[in-house]
């Protein structure tokens, strides 16, 4: 099929007379009798849905900006390669650059670098296997509307899709984070780009677990801290994902949580030990926190009592 259809041409020419469009000029003039007065090569959008709902798309926003064309086929060139020989051929598949799975996702690469979290976007967690790769969670073409980044889906959907376990922590546990979509998501903590060194959660700038941009009474600097490189990071005390304790609670109990890293019992304990006259077996002492009130760290008090 060497011509173009009659009817893909009326498409055109309509399209141009109506909206005032500038088609994109292609190489090779029609064969075929043009039946609109208007000069116009053939254009994706003759056949391709895509190219006719391509206008929101952030790729033809940045493109038509940096070239000053609003027209049609050179951004679809961008990532498809040259389309010419494929319009020529009435559409042969093997004449274009098709795109999808992993190789189609290496495209990507050739523009994105650097997530704004600045991780690489090539060796990220999710960087680029057949199980998962960019175009898993990104459709350039069919895109969620509501979302933006041109995400397949919404962010804890979309993770939930491969992380089911995770996911129904959040559900099913007492004491979690309630997920809902806008306010708190999966990236709300992860950086979907980011490394697996330390599950790709996110920090922020100066490093501190990304949690207090949002729990901010934790965050220090403290003069005497407890949480940052001293008793671990967030996780050693919480599980993020849910808990069935209060305060999403590594253990059941306040003291048991201590007692993990401050007890003469355990050889390898992190902390020091509580002084004698903690009785433990006195419900009184077994409440730590009714004590040690600034757990997470304080400005006056080097034993966390204000
Ligand atoms: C004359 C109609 C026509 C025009 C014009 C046209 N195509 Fe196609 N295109 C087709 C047909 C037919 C197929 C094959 C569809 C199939 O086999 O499922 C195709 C396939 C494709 C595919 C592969 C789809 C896949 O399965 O991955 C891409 C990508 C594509 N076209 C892009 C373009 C681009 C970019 C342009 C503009 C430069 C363009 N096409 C212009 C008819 C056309
Ligand atoms: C930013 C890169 C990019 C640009 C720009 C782009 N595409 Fe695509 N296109 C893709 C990717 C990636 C896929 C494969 C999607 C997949 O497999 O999930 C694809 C798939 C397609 C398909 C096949 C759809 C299907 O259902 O299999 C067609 C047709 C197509 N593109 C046409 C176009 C046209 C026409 C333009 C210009 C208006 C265009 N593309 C611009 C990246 C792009
Ligand atoms: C030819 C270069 C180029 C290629 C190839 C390319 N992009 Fe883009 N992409 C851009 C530009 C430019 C923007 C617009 C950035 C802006 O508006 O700040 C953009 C925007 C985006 C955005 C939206 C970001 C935002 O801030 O709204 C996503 C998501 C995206 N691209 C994903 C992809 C994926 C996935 C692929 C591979 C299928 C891809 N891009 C291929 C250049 C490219
Ligand atoms: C596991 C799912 C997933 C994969 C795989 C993925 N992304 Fe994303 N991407 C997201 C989500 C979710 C967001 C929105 C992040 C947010 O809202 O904080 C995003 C945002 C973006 C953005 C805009 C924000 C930014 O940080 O620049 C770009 C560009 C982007 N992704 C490109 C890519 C490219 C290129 C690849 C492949 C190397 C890729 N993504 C792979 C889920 C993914
Ligand atoms: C298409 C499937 C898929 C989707 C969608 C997906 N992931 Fe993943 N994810 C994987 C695979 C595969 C791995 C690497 C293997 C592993 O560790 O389980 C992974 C690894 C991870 C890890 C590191 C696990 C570890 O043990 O350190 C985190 C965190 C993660 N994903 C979070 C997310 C978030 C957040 C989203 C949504 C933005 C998401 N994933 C969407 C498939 C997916
Ligand atoms: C409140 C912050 C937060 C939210 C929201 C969150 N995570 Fe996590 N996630 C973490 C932290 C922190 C870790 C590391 C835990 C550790 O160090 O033991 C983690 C670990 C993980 C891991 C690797 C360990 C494991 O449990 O398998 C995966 C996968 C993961 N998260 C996926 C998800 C998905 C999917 C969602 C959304 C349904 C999500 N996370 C929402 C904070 C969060
Ligand atoms: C050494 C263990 C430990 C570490 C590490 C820890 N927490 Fe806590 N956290 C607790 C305990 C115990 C409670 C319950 C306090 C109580 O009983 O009054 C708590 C309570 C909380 C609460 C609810 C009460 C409040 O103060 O608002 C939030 C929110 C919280 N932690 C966030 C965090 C964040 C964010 C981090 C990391 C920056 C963190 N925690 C690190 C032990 C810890
Ligand atoms: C996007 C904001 C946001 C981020 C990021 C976030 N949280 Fe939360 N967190 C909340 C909100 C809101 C609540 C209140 C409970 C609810 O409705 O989800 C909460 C509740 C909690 C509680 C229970 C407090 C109580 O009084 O019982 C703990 C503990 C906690 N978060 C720890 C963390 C940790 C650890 C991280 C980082 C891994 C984190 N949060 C990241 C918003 C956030
Ligand atoms: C993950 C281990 C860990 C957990 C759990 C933990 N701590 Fe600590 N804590 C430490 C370390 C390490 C230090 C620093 C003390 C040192 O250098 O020996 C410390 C310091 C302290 C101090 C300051 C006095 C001193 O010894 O320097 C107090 C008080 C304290 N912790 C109380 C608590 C209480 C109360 C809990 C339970 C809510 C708790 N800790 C949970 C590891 C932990
Ligand atoms: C009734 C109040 C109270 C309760 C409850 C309490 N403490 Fe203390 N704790 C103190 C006081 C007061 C000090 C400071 C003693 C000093 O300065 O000599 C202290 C000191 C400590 C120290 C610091 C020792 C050092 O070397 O400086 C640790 C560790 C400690 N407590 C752990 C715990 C743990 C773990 C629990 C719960 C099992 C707990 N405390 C419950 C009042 C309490």
């Amino acid at each position: 099929m060497k011509h173009l259809s009659p009817g893909a041409f009326v498409a055109v020419a309509l399209a141009v007379l109506t909206a005032g469009v500038a088609v994109a000029q292609a190489p090779s003039p029609p064969a075929s009798p043009a039946p609109a007065k208007v000069e116009a090569g053939p254009a994706c959008a003759d056949c391709h849905d895509e190219a006719k709902i391509f206008a929101g798309n952030p790729h033809m926003r940045a493109f038509s900006v940096a070239h000053k064309d609003a027209s049609g086929n050179a951004v679809c060139a961008t990532c498809h390669g040259d389309g010419t020989k494929h319009m020529e051929a009435g559409g042969d598949k093997t004449l274009i650059r098709t795109l999808h799975g992993r190789t189609g996702a290496a495209t990507c690469a050739t523009c994105h670098k650097q997530s704004t979290e600045r991780s690489s976007f090539m060796t990220g967690v999710h960087a680029s296997s057949e199980a998962v790769n960019c175009l898993s969670c990104h459709a350039i073409h069919k895109p969620d509307a509501k979302q933006a980044n041109l995400l397949v889906s919404e962010p804890t959907q979309l993770c939930a899709t491969c992380h089911q376990d995770a996911a129904s922590s959040f559900r099913t546990l007492p004491y979690a984070h309630r997920l809902k979509p806008g306010a708190l998501s999966c990236v709300s903590c992860h950086d979907p780009h980011g490394r697996a060194y330390k599950h790709a959660v996110k920090e922020t700038r100066a490093g501190e677990p990304g949690c207090v941009s949002c729990h901010s009474q934790v965050r220090g600097p403290f003069v005497f801290p407890h949480v940052t490189g001293v008793a671990g990071d967030c996780s050693s005390c919480h599980l993020p994902h849910g808990s069935s304790y209060p305060h999403q609670l590594q253990k059941s109990t306040v003291a048991s949580l201590c007692l993990e890293c401050h007890s003469s019992l355990s050889s390898g304990t992190l902390g020091s030990q509580p002084p004698s006259f903690h009785n433990i077996s006195l419900p009184r002492y077994r409440n730590c926190t009714t004590c040690h009130v600034a757990v997470h760290g304080s400005q006056r008090s080097p034993q966390l009592l204000k």
